[in-house]
């Protein structure tokens, strides 16, 4: 069988990785011809594709990007999309599609799998917000990124007595800021499930310089807000999901800092390095594994499903699963970072 894959949203460390999973068990054990889509949905609606073999696949398991492309394209926004989507599988002799992406790419492939289409999701976002899976690959690079950064910024910060606020990625979910915040000892992690009070974290920037420390690590989520609501964070920018563009938390955290306590504060926004280079090891074994669960279910014919990391398991769950709610911080995990703030 000839089958379709493509990656969309946000690259991610590993979508390479799992584009080779797929390719060498599904050529090289299944026999199936595997065609690799452009830019996301936008490669499938405009019929833009290229054979994967697994010649072309060497080396790619260390390699972060994804050399198909991205792109947040959306075919149901366009005139005839969806439909242009379908055509061009039917023309290519596809007769299945490989889907990796977040909840954008995969709630499009969805609603095709509800038209017909034979589908299987692979979840993908560095943010690790995706439920129906424990995590997704990228997130442990990212968070090992963040990690080495916040230790590098700690020697500085101590050298200088200074405030370091760090904006890391996560629109909807703190995960990385409060794996990295965990991992890296942040004095104060702030995430979007918790609006948050400046003038709590001011305190406890207070009360731990009150106690002898001469420098704070502060960790900001990209998409956390004030209670308030009072600082205006967002460029007003739409992307074609809808979303706004982000950034900027950090730098009015670490000016309001400055103003309420005199503690002189710099701002470091990680941002797309976060996704940029090689997958971690860890990150390889698993997006190796979701490549060739997801191969193993078109092999199956059990379409309509998302292929998912549950414990150890790789298992399938119906793709709405993995679109259908945010997988948000667990409270429990939060509580124990924050036994370090102040
Ligand atoms: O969805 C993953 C993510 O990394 C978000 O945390 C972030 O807001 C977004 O992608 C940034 O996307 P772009 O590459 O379009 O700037």
């Amino acid at each position: 069988m000839r089958i379709g894959i493509l990656t969309g949203g946000g690259d991610c460390p590993g979508l390479n990785a799992v584009i080779r999973g797929v390719v060498r068990k599904g050529e090289g054990y299944y026999g199936h011809n595997i065609v690799g889509y452009r830019g996301g949905w936008r490669g499938a609606m405009e019929g833009d594709s290229f054979d994967l073999t697994i010649g072309n696949v060497r080396g790619l398991l260390p390699r972060g990007g994804t050399i198909l492309g991205t792109s947040r394209t959306n075919p149901y926004n366009s005139e005839g999309g969806a439909e242009r989507v379908k055509q061009t599988l039917a023309r290519d002799n596809v007769g299945a599609l490989i889907a990796i992406g977040g909840e954008d790419t995969l709630g499009v492939a969805q609603r095709l799998s509800q038209e017909g289409l034979n589908v299987v999701g692979v979840p993908k976002t560095i943010d690790n917000d995706l439920s129906g899976t424990d995590f997704t690959f990228g997130f442990h690079t990212a968070v090992q990124i963040a990690t080495e950064a916040i230790d590098r910024l700690h020697t500085t910060a101590e050298s200088h007595d200074r405030v370091m606020v760090v904006e890391v990625m996560g629109r909807h979910a703190g995960w990385i800021a409060t794996y990295s915040g965990l991992a890296g000892g942040a004095d104060v992690i702030l995430v979007p499930e918790r609006p948050f009070d400046i003038e709590e974290v001011c305190d406890r920037l207070t009360h731990r310089h009150n106690r002898g420390a001469n420098f704070s690590i502060v960790v900001v989520a990209e998409g956390a807000t004030p209670v308030e609501g009072s600082m205006a964070l967002q460029t007003g920018e739409l992307d074609e999901f809808g979303h706004v563009r982000l950034g900027g938390v950090g730098n009015r955290v670490a000016e309001e800092v400055e103003q309420r306590t005199g503690y002189e504060a710099r701002v470091t926004v990680l941002g797309h390095v976060l996704r940029g280079g090689t997958p971690t090891a860890y990150d390889r074994v698993i997006a190796t594994r979701f490549g060739i669960a997801a191969i193993d279910a078109v092999n199956e014919g059990d379409y309509g499903k998302m292929v998912a990391l549950r414990g150890t398991d790789f298992v399938r769950v119906p793709i709405e699963e993995g679109v259908a709610s945010l997988k948000t911080v667990d409270p429990d995990l939060y509580a124990d970072a924050s036994v370090f703030f102040g």
